[in-house]
Order: C-alpha cells, then structure tokens, then sequence
C-alpha cells in the first residue's frame, strides 16, 4: 500500500509517497482505510524520533500522527466497532492507506462531520479534554486562560471551554490573526502578548478574581504571568511548550494562592488512562462541536503542509487528504 515515508538525511528529512505493506491485525484491533490526516505541532520531531524509537539510517518511517477513515475489518476480541463506522483516532504512521489500531482508541465521527473535520479534530479533542479534566477539572462558570490560543489545540481547547460550560474565557495570542475565530468558538476576551505582562489584563477581565484555570499550550515567557494572573485554588496546567521548556514561577504567589501546576502527556499515559480519555470524548456531544479547518490538501503536498505551521499564517488545522486507490 502508499504511505507518505519520511527519508532521513544528515540535515533533516525528505518526505515522499512510497510502498510498504499492508499492516497485519491484531487481537482487539480494528483495520480503518485512512481517508485523512492533520497536520500536528509534533510532526516536526518525528523524524528525529521524538514521538517513539527512531529506524535504524537509511530504514524510511511513515509520517502521521493521526487519522480519520472508514472501519474495513475488525479483529477478534472487538466490539462497539464495526465494518463500515467513520471513526477518528490518534495513530502513529497514519499517512497510509490504511492503519490497525486499538479499537478502544477511536471515536465515532460524527455524521454532520466530513472525514477532514474529523481529523482535524481528533488530537485536539483529546489533548484539550484532558486538561480540561487534569487537576479537579473545569468545574461550570470558572473562568478560563488559554496561551498558543491560535494554535490547533488552543482553538479546540477554548471551543471544548465554551462547550463544557466555563465562565470567562480568555485566549492569549502572539498575533491577533486568529481574533475572529477565537470569539466564534467562546473567547470573551482575545489578548495579544509576546511573552510576559498580560496578567493584569486577565486580571482586570476576571474582575481582580484572577482564571481558575491555564491552559498552556507554549510555557517559557508566558508562564509566570499565569501564576499572577490565577485565583486562588486555581489550576495551571501545561500542554505545550512552544516557546521554551523552562519557566520561572513566583512560589511566593504559588503558595498564597494554593495553586495546582499539572503537566499533561501522551507518552507516559497507560493503556487503561488513554482508554478512559477516548471514552471521555466519545461521550461529548460532538455533533455540537465544529473543527476549524484552515485547508485541506493533497497527501503529495504533505511536506509542504507540514511547513504550513510555523509560518504564523495559518487558522485552524491543515488537513492531508488521503487518496487510496480504488
Ligand atoms: N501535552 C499533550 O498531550 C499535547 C498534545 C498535542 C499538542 N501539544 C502541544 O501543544 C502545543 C500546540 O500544538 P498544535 O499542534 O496545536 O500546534 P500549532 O497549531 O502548530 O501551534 C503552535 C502554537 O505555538 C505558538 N508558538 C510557537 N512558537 C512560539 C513562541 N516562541 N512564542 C509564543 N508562541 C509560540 C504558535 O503561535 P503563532 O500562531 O503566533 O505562531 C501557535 O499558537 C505544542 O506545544 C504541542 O507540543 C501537547
């Protein structure tokens, strides 16, 4: 079958359609003919290996870090699944024609979604629900805090905010490209900061209260206005850390405050917690929700997709449409 392989060279990576073979089904798995992927901040570590072990030099590796198609074949132990379902998923090498993948880890697509919204959605639906819910949950009418707020997972998470009935939300942005879309989807308030000194801004628009809740998606600079910009008994949370790795954080105001700091992975995740975050989304009522999709194109474009992101032009996700052959 065709999959987008990813060749490593000294420099990089070169990405190009290729053959491998079709992947054997396991116990408990379910085959889904990928009919679309999005395009993930994450994609540009896979080919150095930093989402999972490396091939050996030269041994090419599939790109995709997720998907969204028909169920063609359901392995033995399965159910729930069946032949013929849309379902979405996250899925390593999923830029094939096909993939198998634990049938606990797919949601249903909704029937007013189109395979490329469901692939838009699906990473986002995960990672958003799950810091929503992280350290007490999002409890109804708290106020919100979301940074990378243009980001793929920032839309989805100030989307899944509004959805699952917050108070305030405020999005944090490094541009105001996004504005409209952002107060589409639920923010009351977009602001605009390259880093740090946007806390008196969530302050004054939480009405001196301070966010109950962070949602982080880029950490680094944007992290200690967070701290003085929580409630007290609130909740930060990190997703992402897009604009660096470490933070400083006033512990004198931490404790003032008693706030929680909780970090957020896949990686360190057992089977069981992902089984019970895909169970968390099935059961959101989707059909309510609408992925934002910024364009969709074709799987031969996909290097030049996966470039898309860190222009700081695009809003919403980058869809690659998978064409299988008939
Ligand atoms: N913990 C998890 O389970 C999990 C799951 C998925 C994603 N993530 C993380 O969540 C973040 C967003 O992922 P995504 O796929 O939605 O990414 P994305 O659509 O590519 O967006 C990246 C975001 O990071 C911002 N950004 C990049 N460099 C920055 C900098 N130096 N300073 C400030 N902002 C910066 C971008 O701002 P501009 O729009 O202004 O360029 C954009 O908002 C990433 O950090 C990713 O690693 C975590």
């Amino acid at each position: 079958m065709k999959a987008v392989l990813i060749h490593r060279h000294a420099d990089g990576a070169v990405l190009a359609l290729g053959e491998i073979p079709e992947p054997e089904l396991g116990h408990g798995q379910v085959r889904v003919s990928v009919r679309a992927v999005s395009v993930n901040y994450a994609d540009q570590f896979v080919p150095q290996g930093g989402y999972g072990t490396p091939p050996a030099d030269g041994v090419p590796w599939v790109a995709g870090l997720d998907a969204a198609g028909v169920v063609t074949e359901v392995g033995a132990g399965v159910s729930g699944v069946r032949v013929g379902d849309r379902v979405m998923a996250m899925v390593a090498s999923s830029l094939a024609e096909q993939v198998v993948t634990d049938a606990r880890f797919t949601v249903p697509v909704p029937s007013t979604w189109s395979d490329e919204e469901g692939a838009a959605a699906i990473v986002g639906l995960l990672t958003e629900c799950s810091a929503l819910a992280a350290a007490g949950g999002l409890r109804g009418g708290e106020s919100v805090v979301i940074t990378g707020a243009t980001s793929g997972m920032g839309l989805q998470g100030v989307q899944l905010a509004r959805h699952l009935g917050a108070g305030r939300i405020i999005a944090v942005a490094r541009s105001d490209r996004a504005d409209d879309v952002l107060h589409r989807l639920g923010a009351d308030l977009v602001l605009h900061s390259a880093g740090c000194g946007y806390a008196d801004r969530v302050l004054d628009a939480t009405a001196g209260a301070g966010a109950d809740v962070a949602v982080d998606h880029v950490g680094g600079s944007y992290f200690p206005d967070l701290v003085a910009a929580a409630a007290i008994g609130g909740r930060i949370v990190n997703v992402g850390r897009a604009a660096g790795a470490e933070a400083t954080a006033d512990l004198e105001a931490f404790s003032l405050k008693q706030l929680t700091l909780r970090g957020v992975t896949f990686r360190t995740r057992t089977r069981d917690e992902l089984g019970d975050l895909y169970q968390q989304v099935r059961d959101l009522d989707l059909g309510k929700l609408r992925p934002v999709i910024e364009r969709v194109v074709p799987w031969e474009e996909t290097e030049e997709a996966q470039g898309l992101l860190s222009t700081g032009t695009v809003v919403g996700k980058v869809v690659i449409r998978v064409a299988a052959e008939s």
